[in-house]
């Protein structure tokens, strides 16, 4: 296929937030770095009866008030005069054909063409069989890609639903479904940490690791998306996707190579290897939560059960990871913004000093902070000075903005779409993936409308989760713990 075509991303719901929040000031960060392949046009698809002027002005009031930093008013009108935009119903038949009349026009002859699905999820099935009875599909001499945000269904079911919608129009290699958490600089960083090191590697496994922690914490409540979330609640607004790709990334097997291939598939073993949750084991391996205030939330159904929290115990039932808990956890309204991956280490199997009998050596931790403080400490213990035999725990650590510079990492979007216009799917889903991450929800899912559900546990807002997810840890002789900062 000629990458050296001219290039047209066609964002379909071009009016929404994620378009201007992040799909524009990322595609103009990309811009102004000088990172996009000459050529590229931007073309909006949505319902709005707007011109060209209008999504522009649009769009320059999502880059003012949400990516300030990046603006830059000279090198908006160059970009500025690549935008346009096309009137039409997405779900609507006769409007794919205008749709496709009017980037004909544009284009004058054979150009690559990246169709980004930046709407509401029901608008996913249309849009993509609309596409194909178009033939908007077909690649001749250009390629032709899509771009699907989450969630990527419901349930199995619907997953799978959609990725069969997709194959009858898409070849799996056209088809970009995004994680964002992917594209996040330090989330790529594991890879180059576990990878391009060879330190860590040897005791990456059930010998040395003792269990292991992950993570995302929201300050933010459900908001303007109450509705929505009602019926999603954190395991698969969160679990399916982020944390579960969290998870594959600390836990896969070395791939041969660095291509999309080779990592997705040791990822979708690492999923395939996961202990199921079931409703005889669900008490025990399971929390959900729900903070005080949310059934408040107009969208929020009286008596609402939808976690917003979510704490889950899972095993990784190959040689590497026989035995290893780790736990999953996620939560709105909690007292930080605050994504970190802590893998604490074996206890040393002898205390040779001369302590208190009671007192244990602590074990080690490797915190890898995802955001905020971006970085990585190293928890061990040092001899205390002047004393006869004291220790304490001390960290060494690394921080990207003081070792690469102040400046904000890129947003994930950036690199996501990067990628996508490159053909290199490694930071995006594949089906298969996809389909195995809702093979460990949906059961879940099932399991906490049974009898045997653990109780949905009530917290506070602006806490670590409800006081359950404490006795959670507490049951294993654990505790939840946080090097990067604000957690506890
Ligand atoms: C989204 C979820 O996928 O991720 C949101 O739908 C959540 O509910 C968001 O707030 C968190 O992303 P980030 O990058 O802000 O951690």
């Amino acid at each position: 296929m000629n990458n050296s075509l001219p290039i047209t991303i066609v964002i379909f719901g071009a009016s929404g937030d994620l378009t201007e929040r992040k799909l524009i000031p990322a595609i103009f960060s990309q811009y102004r770095k000088g990172r996009l392949p000459a050529h590229v046009r931007i073309v909006g698809f949505a319902r709005r009866p707007w011109n060209p002027d209008d999504f522009r002005a649009h769009l320059l009031h999502g880059m003012q008030a949400y990516a300030a930093e990046t603006y830059d008013e000279q090198a908006w009108q160059s970009f500025g005069a690549n935008v346009f935009y096309v009137r039409g119903d997405l779900s609507t038949g006769a409007d794919y054909a205008t749709l496709h009349q009017a980037l004909n026009d544009l284009e004058s002859g054979p150009a690559n063409r990246l169709y980004y699905l930046a709407t509401a999820p029901e608008y996913y099935i249309p849009a993509v069989t609309h596409l194909g009875a178009n033939q908007m599909a077909d690649e001749d001499e250009a390629w032709r890609r899509i771009v699907i945000e989450k969630p990527f269904g419901h349930d199995l079911a619907s997953a799978k639903h959609l990725n069969e919608v997709l194959h009858a129009v898409f070849q799996e290699s056209q088809v970009y479904r995004i994680d964002h958490y992917l594209g996040k600089e330090t989330a790529q960083n594991l890879l180059f940490f576990r990878f391009a090191n060879t330190i860590f590697e040897p005791l990456w496994n059930r010998n040395y690791i003792y269990n292991v922690q992950v993570t995302v914490a929201e300050s933010v409540d459900v908001g303007h998306r109450a509705g929505y979330y009602d019926e999603t609640g954190v395991l698969r607004d969160m679990f399916q996707n982020h944390l579960l790709q969290l998870l594959t990334l600390i836990a896969m097997e070395p791939p041969a190579s660095f291509n999309a291939d080779s990592v997705r598939n040791e990822k979708v073993k690492v999923l395939a290897a996961v202990r199921p949750i079931t409703p005889a084991n669900v008490a025990g391996r399971t929390v959900r939560g729900q903070y005080r205030t949310y059934r408040d939330a107009p969208g929020v159904a009286r008596g609402s059960q939808t976690a917003t929290y979510a704490a889950l115990q899972l095993y990784i039932d190959n040689w590497r990871w026989q035995g290893v808990p780790f736990y999953l956890r996620s939560g709105k309204v909690m007292p930080a913004k605050m994504s970190e991956i802590i893998i604490q280490f074996r206890r040393p199997p002898h205390v040779m000093f001369n302590f208190p009998p009671e007192r244990l050596l602590h074990s080690n931790l490797l915190s890898i902070c995802l955001q905020p403080n971006e970085g990585i400490h190293l928890r061990f213990e040092a001899k205390v000075p002047d004393s006869v035999q004291d220790t304490r725990s001390v960290d060494m650590e690394f921080y990207f903005r003081s070792s690469f510079g102040d400046g904000p990492l890129p947003d994930a979007y950036e690199r996501l779409l990067l990628d996508a216009l490159a053909g290199d799917a490694s930071l995006f889903t594949r089906s298969d993936e996809i389909e195995q991450a809702w093979r460990l929800i949906d059961p879940i899912m099932a399991a906490w409308v049974t009898p045997q559900a653990p109780p949905l546990s009530f917290y506070e807002a602006g806490t670590w989760g409800p006081p359950e997810a404490d006795m959670f840890m507490a049951r294993d002789e654990r505790v939840w713990r946080s090097v990067c900062g604000a957690g506890k």
